[in-house]
């Protein structure tokens, strides 16, 4: 079994090439955060070595596996496109979610500004995009319309549902837009460029996009349930932005009276401490929380159940864990 992985691969040659994948895709990174100035070099740098799971580039990889030329230059390439896409819409996210602690480093907003933060996202799109221009004009289209995703959910999750709008319809559309979306890319470019069939590569971009969904439902649960700082990231902060989840949403439907304090908290601003510590508190206790985990582990089941496209064996294995993984995720 792989320890460096964020996935437990059990098949031993499989584990040994994506690590080596990975080391490739490692170093390729740092040379594209490079820039001619010197400042911005260390900006970009910031938040990629402080870490991170780099499940994007990991699911590219394991998709290229299912076609005949997983080892090709172009699967490298598309795992570093997803990579840097993805961390510029952390370093963006940081500053919409006033957040100070990212991948267990000071956020780049705190360390330096939202000015700093905002163009250095800005920069590291940029990058992304050059270097998706190396994999053809269709790679390009792909990417651009995975940013449009993504940003539009990340700007939809600061508007309230429309009139008439279902506040969980409306949450489910944002989270696939601003997370399913690039899970989504990430194995579609793997099965394209690893060559696999148009019917598998059908079927893993619909897998991707459903594991993305349930990768920030488990996220958004991990936000309540953590205790630590041990994702890395400071717990509570969607309670504290107002930003309704699925717990939330489901701890709304409530009409149990014994929940109306929670109900009473959950109607009001949280940036007072106290307030936040027992909504969280509360919220922490709720039935909401096995439910909303109960509906995770369901689209997780629902990704998997898309593999069966893929023959069996170790990469059809891996794929299934990924799902697990990321329904059951503690980090
Ligand atoms: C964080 O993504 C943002 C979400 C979409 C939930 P990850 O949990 O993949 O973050 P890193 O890359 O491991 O830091
Ligand atoms: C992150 O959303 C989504 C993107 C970066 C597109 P969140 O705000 O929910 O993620 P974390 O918890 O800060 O990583
Ligand atoms: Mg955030
Ligand atoms: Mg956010």
């Amino acid at each position: 079994m792989s320890s460096d992985l964020a996935l437990p691969i059990a098949d031993e040659a499989l584990a040994g090439r994506l690590r080596d994948r990975m080391a490739v895709v490692e170093d390729a990174l740092v040379g594209h955060v490079q820039s001619r100035a010197t400042f911005v070099t260390a900006a970009a740098s910031h938040l990629m070595e402080a870490g991170g799971k780099r499940f994007r580039p990991l699911l590219v990889l394991l998709a290229a596996e299912t076609g005949d030329c997983a080892d090709s230059e172009e699967v490298i390439t598309a795992a570093c496109v997803v990579e840097l896409t993805h961390l510029a819409s952390l370093y963006h996210d940081d500053v919409m979610d006033e957040a100070d602690l990212r991948r267990g480093a000071v956020s780049a907003n705190a360390r330096w500004d939202n000015h700093v933060a905002i163009l250095t996202g800005d920069f590291l799109f940029s990058k992304s995009s050059e270097l998706t221009a190396e994999l053809g004009a269709e790679a390009v289209r792909i990417q651009a319309q995975t940013f449009t995703r993504l940003v539009e959910g990340q700007i939809m999750e600061t508007v309230a549902p429309g009139p008439g709008e279902d506040a969980l319809a409306h949450y489910l559309d944002v989270v696939a837009g601003k997370t399913g979306s690039l899970l989504a890319t990430s194995a579609l470019y793997g099965a394209r460029f690893g060559g696999a069939t148009p019917q598998i590569e059908k079927a893993l971009t619909s897998y991707g996009e459903i594991v993305g969904s349930a990768f920030q439902l488990s996220d958004d649960i991990l936000d309540i349930a953590s205790e630590s700082d041990e994702s890395g990231k400071t717990p509570g902060t969607d309670l504290r932005e107002g930003v309704p989840t699925l717990p939330v949403l489901m701890a709304r439907a409530s009409t149990d009276p014994a929940d109306a304090r929670l109900l009473e908290l959950l109607a009001v601003d949280l940036g007072d401490d106290d307030l936040h510590a027992e909504a969280l508190d509360l919220l922490r206790k709720h039935p909401a929380m096995d439910e909303a985990r109960a509906y995770v582990v369901a689209r997780a089941a629902e990704a998997k159940a898309l593999l069966e496209a893929l023959p069996e064996g170790p990469v059809r294995t891996a794929l299934e864990s990924f799902a697990d993984v990321v329904a059951v995720r503690s980090t």
